[in-house]
């Protein structure tokens, strides 16, 4: 009989704690730090800190993309003595990844006792009343790619993390996002003219690797999406599977064209030089530095809110 995922991530855990000291063998508290918010890892206190690279744990991939370098860092933050893991980088499934493996750090988090997870990632902002570099906690979700059979629980169920047929519709914990806006107040007070707002919204996932297309966006956001990304999705899914609370961000790093695009017999098109037409049509496009570029514009804020977060989770 093949060996089952439990006892497969159970192997990994164990392995893991290896590299640990006993402090922190039970990490409560997991965060995945998406595109360009992998700074978190500076927040986590010197002293007590173990950095594992992905190539060193079994079962977990190498990412692919520049900007996901991956490792798991294990610490404490600020004054608790609370363990928790970071697991900067991630595996997409775009990548070629299966889901399996896009979500299996999720089932080892589990096995080492995380009890909340908190999810962040770069996403296309839809609703037009977001601005870039803007923080959204989400509340819910479209698995887009889930829908259509790329689920992460697809597949026999593995009974020791949960049921074959979990409920998403409690997914966002409420208690922790009431948590998140406390401590967004907090980080707003201590940074007098910060421009950043923080929204509660829907997020999209896509299979990706393509940005979407003006009709794809305008598609989601009449179905309800806030924002638009390739990731967090199956994690969460995977964690709500097996009992962990999840709060997750999406920081909006650049604006989805929801505009039709304009028909080729446009008179306006028509009289443009070539020149004109190759700037005119660069409005607006998606691109990867893009992203990474904003994340680091607006990471600072994400990781003192995080940090704020922590520091709230961890009060007795
Ligand atoms: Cl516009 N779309 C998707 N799918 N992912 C993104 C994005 C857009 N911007 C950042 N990540």
């Amino acid at each position: 009989e093949p060996e089952s995922l439990f006892v497969r991530a159970t192997g990994t855990a164990a392995l893991l704690r290896t590299r640990l000291p006993e402090a922190l063998h039970h990490p409560k508290l997991a965060i995945v730090c998406g595109s360009g918010l992998g700074g978190l890892q500076y927040t986590v206190n010197q002293e007590l800190k173990v950095e594992i690279p992905y190539q060193d744990v079994p079962g977990f991939p190498q990412s692919t993309v520049p900007g996901h370098d991956g490792k798991l860092v294990f610490g404490t933050v600020g004054e608790s003595s609370t363990p928790i893991v970071l697991l900067v980088g991630r595996a997409h499934f775009y990548e070629g990844h299966d889901m399996g493996v896009a979500t299996y750090a999720t089932r080892v988090c589990k096995i080492l006792g995380v009890e909340i997870m908190i999810v962040t990632n770069a996403a296309g902002g839809l609703n037009q009343t977001y601005n870039v570099g803007d923080i959204i906690l989400l509340n819910d979700h479209l698995n887009m790619a889930g829908i259509v059979g790329f689920h992460p629980l697809r597949g026999s169920n593995a009974e020791d993390f949960g049921v074959r047929f979990p409920p998403m519709s409690d997914a966002y914990d409420l208690e922790l996002r009431r948590r998140a806006h406390a401590a967004w107040k907090i980080v707003l007070d201590r940074t007098p003219g910060n421009p950043r707002r923080l929204h509660e919204g829907v997020y999209a996932f896509c299979a990706g690797p393509s940005f979407e297309t003006r009709a794809e966006c305008r598609m989601l956001r009449t179905l309800g999406a806030d924002v638009v990304g390739m990731s967090t999705v199956p994690e969460i899914t995977v964690a709500r599977h097996s009992g962990i609370r999840v709060l997750a961000f999406s920081l909006v790093t650049n604006k989805s064209v929801l505009e039709a695009g304009v028909r080729g017999d446009d008179p306006q098109v028509q009289g443009m030089r070539k020149d004109e037409l190759e700037e005119f049509l660069g409005r607006g496009k998606a691109n990867h530095e893009e992203v990474l570029e904003t994340g680091r514009f607006a990471a600072e804020d994400m990781q003192a809110l995080v940090k704020q977060i922590l520091a709230d989770i961890h009060k007795p």
